[in-house]
């Protein structure tokens, strides 16, 4: 088994989820890049490894139960175990999303991808996890998911547009990541939701505010926190966000 610790990201080919591969690879991990598409996956890698980061395609579409194990299969036979897992991986669902009017094909592929799939993933992994001295999971969520800062009255500023599947998705995500929590107590994984902040990517048509690295922050730290650190808890660059 490698000394190196193991980490695997999901959604790693751009974006938050690759600048959290380059942030665990420049802190000595070994990187499953976890990537659906072929091509977007083995450039990612090859840029990685250009950077000098320990890193290997992991082939991966969260929504796929079949892609979902052959990826643990894949991990465990490179590694043998996992260290850290980020489900990094995430969708908006685009179209517009008024509560009143909204296709719920669209509530149903964002709840898929942002809620289902992380536990399908994090399912897989936990055998691996297990294996570990020092297993992190870390859920990126978003601040749109708080209820809290949802509902308060300059919610428009705080937390954008209204966006029934996904504002809720992320809120459905943070309300699973306790039920992990209540259920991993007392063993050594530690479990944390975390939000990136507003970021220039593709999922917002590059008007975030913050670079990808910027937002890739805070999944690194919650990834290697010490034996010490918090479970069960939403946080982001400033602190502990609210529920
Ligand atoms: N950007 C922000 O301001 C912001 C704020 C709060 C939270 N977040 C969260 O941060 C995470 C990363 O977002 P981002 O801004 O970096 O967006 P992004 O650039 O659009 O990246 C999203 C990543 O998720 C992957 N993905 C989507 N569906 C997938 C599936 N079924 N299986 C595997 N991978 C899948 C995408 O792969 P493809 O390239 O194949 O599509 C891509 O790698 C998301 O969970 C998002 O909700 C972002």
């Amino acid at each position: 088994m490698s000394e190196a610790k193991i980490a695997l990201v999901t959604g790693a080919n751009k974006g938050i989820g690759y600048e959290i591969a380059a942030g665990l690879g420049a802190l000595g991990f070994t990187v499953g890049v976890g990537a659906r598409d072929g091509q977007r996956r083995e450039t990612a890698v090859a840029k990685l490894r250009a950077a000098g980061v320990d890193a290997f395609g992991v082939p991966l579409d969260v929504t796929d139960d079949a892609s979902v194990t052959a990826a643990a299969a894949l991990v465990e036979e490179r590694a043998g175990r996992l260290d850290a897992l980020v489900n990094n991986a995430g969708v908006t669902g685009d179209r517009a999303q008024l509560p009143t009017t909204v296709d719920l094909a669209v509530m149903r592929a964002v709840v898929e991808t942002n809620v289902l799939g992380v536990i399908r993933v994090t399912n897989a992994m936990l055998p691996l996890l297990r294996r570990s001295t020092s297993p992190r999971i870390v859920n990126m969520s978003s601040s749109v998911g708080s209820l809290a800062r949802q509902s308060a009255v300059e919610s428009e500023l705080t937390t954008g547009p209204i966006a029934v599947a996904y504002s809720p998705s992320k809120t459905f995500l943070n309300a699973v990541t306790v039920q992990y929590v209540r259920e991993l107590r007392g063993t050594n994984i530690l479990i944390n939701a975390a939000c990136p902040g507003y970021v220039a990517t593709d999922l917002n048509n590059f008007r975030g505010v913050r670079t990808p690295e910027q937002g890739a922050a805070i999944a690194v730290r919650l990834a290697t926190l010490p034996d010490d650190g918090p479970t069960g808890g939403f946080f982001e660059d400033a602190g502990v966000v609210p529920w």
